[in-house]
């Protein structure tokens, strides 16, 4: 992970980041805002000489700046066609001249997510540098460090399979950032909480993009286990599928029943001796979803390696607890299974036997991953019986249909509860949108055979999963959460702090949320 050092007077940079804000009118400026003024209208008249209004500058920075260079960076912002806006930004070549290169960037409002947005665009412009210097404003506050700081480390981020990480073109890369600052000390515990939240996510974005030929339930495991092993406090505890038949875990040993790999159960618990919530996270752990019997189609597979997203990220968002020490007691249970299509495959029609007792027809094996959370919520309930609940699940293809590219589906009966987690993730720069849990479609649970039909042909695919769900969550009913976030899990191309690929979804709002709680 590139090194992000907060310096009071850096020295000898070749490429200086200076930001740039848009211009909001004071109230000494006696010009009225008007949008219809030709000169804002249309972006593509520069603005210069005497009297245009200018749209955006260069604040006060607290490294001292040259006035020439300050004068010609100002000069160059109506030229480049800089507006100030978060994330747009303009590379400029100086030759002969100290710094050779001057990287202009937006910062829109200056608040966490435009900061957020110019570290993306600072890790991208400057990627194929490898040292930079970022001249703060003088009134940057804490949340303008750590937006930077998360939007320079999330973004730059690429997978790489481990034997290919030696081959990698080490040396055009970005590995240094200076950032500058009056008073470094000030912004340290900003610069921490940015780093914690970007190693997890990088972590849960390295297991969900990791192949499925490597990836099996067993070496996930093994991943946290040894992920884990860095906080003493944290335990941790895998059960095999012979301890999960004794304890009878159903629904992940039905799912798990047709590969070569058997299926896992990973419990992390991080529990500080000042807690007073105990919050149970959830998390699907499918290592590659064929669909099993019921299989899916060529185009619906190939991406089905990140169908552990889930897991992922709660996994990792615990992980990122325990680093930063929140005084909240959590218990992450990732239910880990491959489903494949084999000779011992679970078939639909078959009745699974859940956690604690209660029965699911198999209508389609492709409805996988709610039968591997109903037992995990059971066991929650039953065994550890939290405070709140949370889930979160590659659940359905229905998530993109109703809600598009970046949004999870987020169900929830408590008002409260829903609302704390969207705005945690609006916050941290993911997004959530609110459904509803319809109790007309309850009847289309119902099965001749069992308690419950696992996948009902009534349509709206994210909304029975999660009614189905509903069913596991006993007293924790209106204490629950439900996060299908299919969609957000996966990035088709760079976008902001997104890099192509898996996105880590879940662990930036989980951190976010967990840090709130008292
Ligand atoms: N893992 C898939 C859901 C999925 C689809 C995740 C696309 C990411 C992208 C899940 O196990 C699944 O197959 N769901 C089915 C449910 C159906 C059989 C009721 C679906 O969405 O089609
Ligand atoms: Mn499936
Ligand atoms: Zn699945």
């Amino acid at each position: 992970m590139l090194s992000i050092r907060l310096v009071a007077d850096p020295t000898g940079f070749d490429v200086l980041v200076l930001p740039v804000r848009p211009v909001t009118p004071s109230v000494d400026d006696p010009r009225p805002v008007d949008d219809s003024r030709p000169d804002s209208a249309n972006p593509d008249t520069p603005e210069s000489g005497s009297g245009a209004t200018p749209v955006a500058e260069v604040p006060p920075t607290s490294l001292a700046v040259p006035a020439d260079l300050l004068a010609e960076a100002n000069a160059l912002l109506p030229l480049v066609e800089l507006t100030g806006a978060a994330g747009a930004s303009h590379l400029t070549v100086r030759a002969l001249r100290e710094p050779g290169r001057l990287l202009l960037v937006g910062v829109g409002a200056g608040d966490e997510a435009g900061w957020r947005a110019a570290g993306a665009a600072i890790a991208r412009t400057a990627g194929r540098e490898t040292s930079i210097t970022i001249a703060m404003p003088s009134d940057a506050g804490t949340e303008a460090v750590r937006g930077l700081a998360e939007g320079l480390w999330l973004a730059s981020y690429r997978f790489r399979l481990p034997e290919r990480e030696e081959a990698a073109d080490r040396g055009a890369e970005l590995d240094e950032v200076l950032v500058a600052v009056a008073d470094p000390d000030a912004h340290q515990a900003a610069l921490h909480l940015a780093r914690v939240t970007a190693r997890t996510t990088r972590l849960a974005r390295d297991l969900t993009n990791t192949p499925s030929s490597v990836k099996s339930p067993e070496w996930l495991a093994d991943q946290i286990v040894a992920a884990a092993a860095e906080y003493p406090e944290l335990r941790v505890r895998v059960r095999d599928p012979e301890q999960l038949a004794e304890e009878g875990f159903g629904g992940i040993l039905a799912v798990g029943g047709g590969s070569a790999t058997g299926p896992r159960m990973v419990e992390l618990g991080w529990q500080p001796a000042d807690a007073r919530t105990h919050v149970v996270l959830v998390g699907k752990g499918i290592t590659f979803d064929t669909g099993g019997i019921s299989i899916k189609p060529r185009d619906a597979m190939k991406l089905m390696r990140k169908d552990m997203a889930g897991a992922a990220a709660i996994l990792a968002a615990t992980i990122g607890a325990a680093a930063l020490r929140l005084p909240v007691r959590i218990t992450a249970l990732a239910p880990l299974a491959e489903n494949m299509v084999s000779g011992s495959a679970f078939r639909p029609g078959d009745v699974v036997r859940h956690y604690g007792g209660l029965t699911s027809e198999t209508t389609n094996s492709d409805a996988e991953g709610r039968l591997v959370l109903a037992d995990a919520l059971a066991y929650a309930v039953d065994q550890l019986a939290p405070d709140l609940l949370v889930d979160i699940a590659t659940l359905t293809g229905a998530n993109a249909v109703a809600l598009g590219k970046r949004h999870s589906a987020l169900y929830s009966e408590n008002d409260e509860l829903a609302q704390a987690l969207i705005d945690a993730g609006r916050e941290a720069g993911e997004l959530a949108w609110r459904m509803p849990l319809p109790n007309d479609y309850v009847e289309y649970l119902g099965s001749d055979i069992a308690d419950l039909y696992s996948a009902p042909a009534a349509g709206a695919g994210s909304v029975t999963a999660a009614l189905f769900l509903r069913e596991f969550t006993g007293p924790l009913r209106d204490r629950w959460v439900h996060v299908d976030m299919s969609a957000p899990s996966w990035a088709e191309g760079n976008d902001g702090v997104l890099a192509k690929g898996a996105t880590g979804y879940g662990v930036r709002t989980l951190l976010r949320w967990l840090g709130g709680l008292e």
